[in-house]
């Protein structure tokens, strides 16, 4: 690729064009791809609609990027390396050709079960690649994916399915995931319920659980493709047509659908990639995530297998069946780029350097990080146990929004800086502003995170509401995209991300409302009232603590939390579980009848030294009960 940035310079004048001259930038980035009709215009955009058009006009393809252009020179090579939760049981590698040809069997496969460009189909699925193929070949006939996380529950699933009126779930009949065989497609048999847009479940065979199939409705991933010729005509798409919907949380109401579009984000996934993690031909690189998250689908798939690269898919856990299984894969492959959550660090960090013992990890070039602020102690761990002192580590910032990587070392290029996302990548024009929207410029200044123009893989809408989209994003500071992350730029002009300013915590790298966990909670017949805020987490990053009111006839304290626990579970998923519940009187509120959180997470923290000015609380009183009931007197 022409445009892989090699020296601290060279990133210097690519950052400097990109500012100045951004549509030629970017025009001259894309010219790398093959296009069927190339664009009118690179740029055009405003944030007030938000109205954001990247290369207008043009048609393309994505996945011939993927095939048709690398299949020449990387036809043979391994494009999916897949590594089984159960050791034992062997590995998958697949070849460039065969994923195309897999692909096309399935993407003939949806067709001829009526799935038309524009439509909705909903990847709920495994570790496996089939979960890729089934978002490459919508991509390939210009269906619109969106995968739901495995680990949802059938209300969370049934939700998203009504919300983007989804025509097709395409899932497995089981999961095996450490020690634990997840019956999937009773799960999405229980969400269908729910639903009345779906007309077909394709369910691929993975652990033989017995499942139920519908007649008419359900039908197996080995049956459908078994006919289906393994080429297949790439559907020309518009440059704006819609490439997936992926939803995610915010502080307000249900989860939303980002929508990202097929040219921009490709351009951008695949742009990143290359540079952030500087892959060159022969590596094998690994992104821990799932593809049901936004770094699966942009680290795992998209940009990777843009690049031609060899990606691998690991379908278990961290510590399964021994916490070394990571460093184990590392070797096994020989993985050169290593790409994780600060929560697995600290998890496998927890263990101790036991685990590492047999273990050389010499393969490794880059290592990565994402999804949450890095402490600075996990980050020297990783960087001398797992990067023995020699990788670069990239502390990459973004978001579901973002689509692709926005501020980040690149590797081996920028100078490393612990627990410093650091510079922002060619294209990205990060501002930090204060309460009032004024720009801080210069360095040593702190507030909050917003980018000043569009980027290719900028969210467009969410899908189905374009005004939530507007005002989540676009209108606390008009004019600018606002990331909801409070950032510092220290002394040197580096970027320190200092996690979320609004009420969205992060458990595990995972985004969570709290009004979202609240609202699961106050589906229990006996609550009343709950808050829920994050609070300091050794292994989570955040752990989520809920303050609940309860009516408490006929029920022990003890078989409420568990009960409300359980409720949470039930309708969002085991991610979404508080780690704390606490059952309280009343919740602290001011006159104007708004919950103060800022005491209830100096609670939750422990951390009852300053509480600040308590006597505007229309009942005071509750906070010395609270910290009682906390047992911190
Ligand atoms: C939020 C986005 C981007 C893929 C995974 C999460 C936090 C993400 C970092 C980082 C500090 C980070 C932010 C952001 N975040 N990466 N390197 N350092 N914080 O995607 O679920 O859309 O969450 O994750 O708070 O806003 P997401």
């Amino acid at each position: 690729m022409s445009y892989k940035i090699k020296t601290l310079s060279g990133y210097f004048q690519e950052y400097q064009k990109s500012i100045d001259q951004p549509e030629k930038f970017w025009g001259h980035v894309a010219e790398n791809f093959i296009w069927k009709k190339p664009w009118d215009k690179v740029l055009s955009w405003n944030f007030e609609g938000p109205d954001i058009r990247w290369f207008e006009n043009a048609k393309l393809n994505l996945t011939e990027n993927i095939f048709e252009r690398n299949l020449v020179t990387h036809g043979e090579k391994t494009a999916i390396i897949w590594e089984p939760n159960d050791p034992s049981e062997e590995e998958r590698r697949i070849s460039y050709n065969e994923l195309f040809a897999l692909t096309c069997q399935f993407s003939n496969a949806l067709e001829l079960q009526g799935i038309q460009k524009g439509d909705r189909v909903i990847i709920y699925m495994p570790m496996v690649p089939e979960a890729a193929i089934a978002m490459l070949a919508c991509a390939r006939i210009g269906a619109v994916h969106s995968v739901v996380f495995a680990g949802f529950s059938s209300t969370a699933l049934a939700d998203r399915i009504n919300d983007c009126n989804a025509k097709m779930v395409i899932t497995s009949d089981g999961n095996f995931r450490g020690n634990k065989n997840i019956e999937v497609k009773a799960v999405v048999d229980e969400a269908l319920k729910n639903t009345n847009s779906i007309e077909k479940v394709i369910v691929y065979q993975r652990t033989n659980v017995e499942v139920t199939m519908k007649t008419g409705r359900d039908l197996w991933w080995h049956e459908v493709i078994q006919n289906e010729s393994k080429t297949h005509v790439a559907a020309t798409l518009d440059a704006e047509d819609l490439l997936f919907i992926l939803y995610t949380s915010g502080s307000t109401g249900k989860p939303k659908g980002v929508v990202h579009t097929t040219a921009g984000y490709m351009v951008y996934s695949h742009y990143s990639f290359s540079n952030v993690f500087q892959y060159t031909e022969e590596d094998v690189y690994w992104c821990t995530a799932d593809v049901g998250w936004i770094t699966g689908h942009s680290y795992i798939v998209y940009g990777p297998l843009l690049e031609g690269a060899t990606t691998l898919m690991f379908e278990g856990v961290p510590t399964y069946p021994h916490p070394g299984r990571f460093w184990e894969i590392v070797d096994k492959y020989q993985v050169n780029q290593f790409y994780t959550a600060p929560t697995a660090i600290r998890a496998l960090q927890a263990y101790g350097l036991e685990p590492l013992e047999s273990y050389s990890l010499e393969s490794l070039k880059v290592i990565g990080s994402v999804g949450e602020p890095i402490n600075e102690e996990a980050w020297h761990w990783y960087h001398d146990n797992i990067g023995k002192g020699k990788c670069p580590l990239v502390d990459t910032w973004w978001q579901t929004e973002t689509g692709g990587i926005m501020i980040s070392p690149l590797a081996g290029i920028t100078p490393n800086k612990p627990a410093h996302a650091s510079l922002p990548l060619p294209g990205i024009q990060p501002i930090i502003v204060d309460a009032e929207g004024n720009e801080l410029k210069g360095n040593n200044v702190e507030g909050n995170l917003c980018i000043k123009f569009p980027w290719p893989s900028i969210l467009r809408t969410t899908y189905g509401d374009h005004k939530r989209c507007k005002e989540t994003y676009f209108s606390t500071y008009p004019g600018f995209y606002f990331t909801g992350d409070g950032v510092k730029r220290d002394h040197d002009g580096y970027l320190r991300i200092l996690g979320r300013v609004d009420d969205v915590i992060n458990v595990s790298g995972h985004r969570m409302g709290t009004a979202e966990v609240e609202n699961a909670i106050n589906e229990h017949p006996k609550v009343i009232e709950s808050a829920v805020v994050g609070f300091p987490h050794n292994i989570k990053g955040q752990g989520i603590y809920a303050y609940v009111i309860c009516d408490m006839k006929d029920k022990s304290e003890g078989e409420l939390i568990q009960e409300i626990k359980d409720t949470v579970r039930k309708i969002i998923g085991p991610i979404a579980k508080p780690d704390a519940v606490q059952i309280v009187p009343g919740l602290p509120k001011t006159r104007s009848g708004k919950i103060m959180r800022r005491i209830l997470r100096k609670v939750a923290s422990k951390d009852i030294s300053n509480l600040g000015d308590i006597s505007t609380l229309l009942n005071p009183e509750i906070v010395s009960q609270i910290i009682s009931g906390a047992g911190l007197e």
